[in-house]
């Protein structure tokens, strides 16, 4: 590994890098969203990610869901859009129903189970041309569609906690945390992709082997459902930066500063659920300006 490329990403580089929000502007400005997650036993983790990207700045986020959890889906989130797509079985039978869809990034990951129609799914939405976020289970069948992410030339951001990664690269979780910075630089350099390795000092790592460490963030987000919030702002602040390395460093940033921000305002470690990370994200984004 080579230390000259890596850097903590700080307040003033976040303060640096964020995107004025235009006065002459529209939703249309900052960008479509379409996150594809959810199944019958986590229809939570999709609503979370397009609650955290509406309040990252998104201008418009439509959820796509197995048809079969639809109804229980698409009222959580009144200021998300959502499209029941094939089910099988509680879960994405595997071909998209791509209709009249204008989208400008993919979030895909939340909830989504590990099926057969769920590898199908993952493998025909890398090939769509526009920015990408891999997380979660979209991350499990990797082997599948390595060589499509590989030949893309719209961003792909990938967003593995170690056990995710440990399957990614065919090693053991203990070998991953004791070279994170060298597991994540061989394979963002291998095969193009934007690699979060999360975790406590979460490292953000480019194509090109430059490395920014994370700072913010405490064990009050070692909880189900945190990831799914992560996914979330990535993909909108991905619409709204000009380039991905600062838009993925200020997502991580933004994120574990909200849990901080929730520690020191009446929360304590053990309470925040991932639903109060998304409702403190106004006060952390407030700060910023
Ligand atoms: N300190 C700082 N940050 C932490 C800590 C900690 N001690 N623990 C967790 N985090 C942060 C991580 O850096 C990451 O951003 O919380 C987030 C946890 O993300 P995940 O591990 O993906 O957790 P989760 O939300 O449960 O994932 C949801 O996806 O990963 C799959 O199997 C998982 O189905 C589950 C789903
Ligand atoms: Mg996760």
């Amino acid at each position: 590994a080579n230390a000259d490329h890596r850097f903590v990403w700080e307040r003033s580089d976040v303060i640096r890098t964020m995107p004025k929000r235009k006065r002459f502007s529209h939703k249309g400005t900052y960008g479509k969203l379409l996150v594809v997650g959810g199944s019958q036993a986590m229809a939570g983790a999709v609503t979370l990610a397009a609650k955290a990207a509406l309040r990252s700045g998104a201008g418009l986020v439509t959820m796509a869901v197995p048809e079969t959890v639809y109804e229980a889906v698409a009222n959580r989130v009144p200021e998300a859009m959502c499209r029941p797509w094939p089910a099988d079985d509680g879960a994405f039978a595997g071909a998209t129903d791509w209709d009249g869809l204008d989208v400008d990034a993919l979030a895909v990951g939340p909830g989504m189970g590990r099926t057969e129609g769920v590898r199908r799914l993952v493998s025909e939405l890398v090939r769509r041309p526009v920015p990408l976020v891999l997380d979660a289970d979209a991350l499990f069948f990797w082997d599948d569609y390595a060589e499509q992410v590989r030949v893309r030339s719209a961003p792909t951001v990938i967003t593995p906690h170690p056990g995710e990664m440990a399957r990614i690269v065919h090693r053991s979780i203990r070998e991953v945390e004791h070279d994170r910075f060298g597991v994540s630089k061989r394979l963002a350099m291998e095969y193009g992709v934007y690699v979060v390795l999360k975790g406590p000092y979460t490292i953000v790592t480019g194509p090109d082997g430059s490395q920014y460490v994370n700072t913010t963030g405490n064990p009050a987000l070692a909880k189900g459902g945190s990831g799914d919030v992560l996914t979330g702002i990535v993909a909108a602040f991905l619409l709204q930066h000009e380039a991905v390395q600062p838009a993925v460093s200020n997502a991580v940033f933004v994120h574990g500063k909200a849990a901080d921000w929730l520690v020191q305002h009446g929360h304590s470690p053990w309470d925040v659920l991932a639903s109060d990370v998304v409702d403190a994200l106004p006060a952390v984004l407030a700060s910023l300006t």
